[in-house]
């Protein structure tokens, strides 16, 4: 028995303006397994995660649905713990970056880089837009790009030639605020001298716990040369304000991995523990950080090196990981792949996705792909056809001619031991990520105790009386198998794990006790521990994603609605349709479409944001629309077209003209000022 180790580990905070997605399930289901394995070795292994609540986006989403960002932040954690809660994700404590423990430590942390000189406030020139009366974070300002001309990208950089460049190099620049042309004004900014820590951080990386592509990753960046990171952004804004600098907040960025400290400090004060000793210097606890590799910048540079100047001690590993495909693709909401983590909990199981991403995740940063057909083969192979099945073969046996009372001995105790010898080599997989690998291990230990059932033919020894011992053996081995699969399958399969200790007799399974096979006692009545998942349930998840998070289409002329000009309509067929005011967050043009935009829409908090389709390019540019106020007709059938699916229509007005060019009489109908995301047209 190795010493027991204390580790704190952590997985990315998930942003609080949104549902979580299969992409965060990666992450906490990665977390979860490596956690819950040190636990079943008997290590104090704690993991704490929080939302991440602050900053412009979560602030002007509050603001569109008319409700304050705290309304805002508790209905969104709530929806996050329930999702959590349902992949298992057997989290120490969730807490939230805006939380007092959050403010505390922050300022602790600030005052401390303060005091060290690490500090700096220095003027800069940032777009501002007049009519919102705030600064425009990069995102939100939109314009044509400066080296490629593409239309309508972001203010940072250019999605179609790859471009960086600053906002005010934009062409014509529009606030995806207000839709105005922001100006430029300068104000104050608080920076962190990260070039202070550099030699540190070379230390850091060189310390040999860094996987290789992160450590290289970090080396182009201590070449490029470490800037100074700009802490403070000016009212209005949702967060903590800067303690010594009125109308100034910290940068979300920078409270929320303090969010870590403030998750565990929250549970050390709810159960009375020392939190100091965690994390003062050269503490002997280990600290893990689990994230994707779209956030290292912020984990492996900015994070140790605040740590360090605030006195805190630094990670002993980033463990970074890629991002997931579905089907080989980027999730895409038209191919009805951007699937949510409740929407997955409503049409499957969520225990055979922890295996499935089990199954494909190693210790590096590859992507993972979700082929979906692959998952329904694999699980029902894998957990139903090979686990389940030595259970499900033996039970029988055991229940009917011996009282569910095992042998007093094991009639092959050298296969026995084959098994107990494969268990350091698949801890090793487990602890150093390589999930794919322990799974591997473990299969091809599950065919071995398969290949033993078929080959003893419990079923045929049954048919004679006189060999009643043998069969009692055979079942015991194979019980006795299945239990130490179980126990290693533990971290990654926690509900199935409960149902077999329970069957086993009750006990909690740890990594010690298989050590001895279970021999003399009696198990409980056998229970269907799982069940094969059917293909159609794949279907229905993608068409109900394809259906609730596409949009619908609007074609300009809108194929759908029959009912011309004429005729009588009762107030009740008008009460069929749910009209809503929506807020254009996002206008472009859709490849190989010269009638259409493609318009991203938010239609308050029941519709969400949707996608629609609208023929009126031959009337606006994208960036006319871009943060205009129209109507939507929210509940039209959503229509899949050739370039996605449609869920809605915009309304607008035009006249046909005799020559042909009626699509350039189009208006669109925009509501008087006021009027918020989502209140409904009657
Ligand atoms: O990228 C994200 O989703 C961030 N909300 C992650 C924050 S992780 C940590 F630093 F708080
Ligand atoms: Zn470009």
């Amino acid at each position: 028995m190795t010493a027991k180790r204390r580790i704190l580990v952590t997985s990315a905070l998930p942003y609080a303006n949104g549902p979580l997605h299969l992409g965060h399930m990666v992450e906490t289901i990665q977390t979860d397994i490596w956690v819950r394995f040190q636990k079943l070795r008997g290590h104090e292994c704690m993991y704490v995660c929080a939302d991440d609540t602050h900053g412009t986006p979560i602030m002007l989403r509050a603001q569109s649905e008319g409700i304050t960002p705290e309304e805002l932040i508790t209905r969104v954690g709530l929806e996050h713990k329930a999702d959590l809660d349902a992949f298992n994700i057997g989290f120490d404590n969730y807490h939230s970056t805006h939380s007092e423990e959050n403010r505390e430590l922050t300022y602790r942390t600030y005052e401390a880089l303060e005091r060290g000189g690490h500090i700096e406030r220095r003027m800069v020139r940032q777009a501002y837009d007049e009519k919102a009366q705030m600064f425009l974070p990069d995102r939100f300002v939109k314009g044509t790009c400066p080296r490629c001309n593409a239309a309508n990208q972001y203010g940072d950089s250019c999605e179609s030639c790859g471009a960086t460049y600053s906002t005010s190099e934009l062409i014509n620049p529009i606030s995806a605020v207000s839709g105005t042309t922001p100006v430029e004004r300068e104000s104050e900014h608080l920076f962190f001298k990260l070039a202070d820590f550099e030699t540190m951080l070379r230390e850091w990386t060189r310390s040999g716990t860094l996987q290789q592509a992160v450590a290289n990753k970090l080396e182009e960046w201590f070449s490029a040369g470490l800037k100074d990171w700009d802490i403070s952004r000016d009212a209005p804004y949702f967060g903590f304000e800067i303690p010594d600098a009125p109308g100034k907040y910290f940068y979300v960025w920078l409270d929320a991995p303090v969010g870590y400290m403030a998750s565990f400090l929250n549970l050390c004060r709810n159960n009375g523990w020392g939190f100091e000793s965690w994390w003062k210097p050269g503490s002997p606890t280990e600290l893990y950080h689990f994230i994707g590799k779209d956030i290292l910048y912020f984990h492996a540079l900015f994070w140790p090196a605040v740590l360090q100047g605030a006195g805190f001690r630094t990670p002993d590993g980033v463990f970074v990981h890629g991002f997931l495909t579905i089907n080989g693709e980027k999730m895409s909401k038209s191919r009805g792949t951007f699937i949510t983590a409740s929407s997955w909990r409503e049409h499957l199981p969520t225990e055979p996705l922890r295996y499935f991403f089990a199954s494909r995740l190693g210790s590096g940063l590859d992507d993972l792909d979700l082929g979906l057909d692959d998952f329904v083969n694999k699980v029902n192979s894998d957990i139903v056809g090979k686990l389940v099945n030595i259970a499900s073969r033996c039970s029988g046996f055991l229940a009917r001619s011996f009282d569910n009372r095992l042998a007093i001995k094991l009639p092959e105790p050298d296969l026995y031991e084959e098994f107990l010898h494969k268990l350091p080599m698949i801890a090793e997989a487990y602890e150093s990520r390589d999930y794919a690998a322990a799974i591997r291990e473990i299969m091809a230990l599950a065919d071995r105790a398969n290949l033993y059932i078929d080959q003893q033919k419990p079923w045929l020894l049954a048919k004679n009386p006189e060999r009643a011992t043998e069969v009692h053996g055979v079942c015991t081995q194979a019980i006795n198998l299945f239990r130490v699969l179980v126990m290693l399958l533990k971290p990654v399969l926690p509900a199935l794990t409960t149902k077999a200790e329970e069957f086993l007799g009750g006990h909690e399974l740890s990594w010690e006790d298989v050590q001895r096979p279970l021999l003399g006692s009696k198990v409980n009545a056998y229970e269907a521990l799982a069940t094969r998942i059917d293909a159609s349930a794949i279907t229905a998840l993608i068409s109900a994603n394809q259906a609730a998070t596409s949009p619908q289409p609007t074609q300009p002329k809108a194929a759908t609605h029959s009912s011309p000009v004429t005729g009588e309509a009762s107030i009740d067929d008008f009460a069929k349709l749910d009209l809503r005011i929506a807020k254009i967050l996002n206008a472009e043009f859709v490849e190989g479409a010269d009638k259409l935009l493609k318009l991203t829409v938010d239609v308050g908090s029941e519709f969400g944001t949707r996608t629609i389709f609208a023929g009126i390019r031959s009337a606006y540019a994208p960036e006319d629309l871009i943060g205009r106020m129209t109507l939507v007709f929210a509940n039209l059938k959503p229509r899949k077209m050739r370039f996605g699916v449609s869920e809605g229509m915009v309304l607008a007005a035009g006249s046909d003209s005799p020559n042909g060019e009626s699509e350039k009489q189009i208006f669109i109908l925009s509501p008087d000022s006021g009027a918020m995301p989502g209140m409904k047209v009657k």
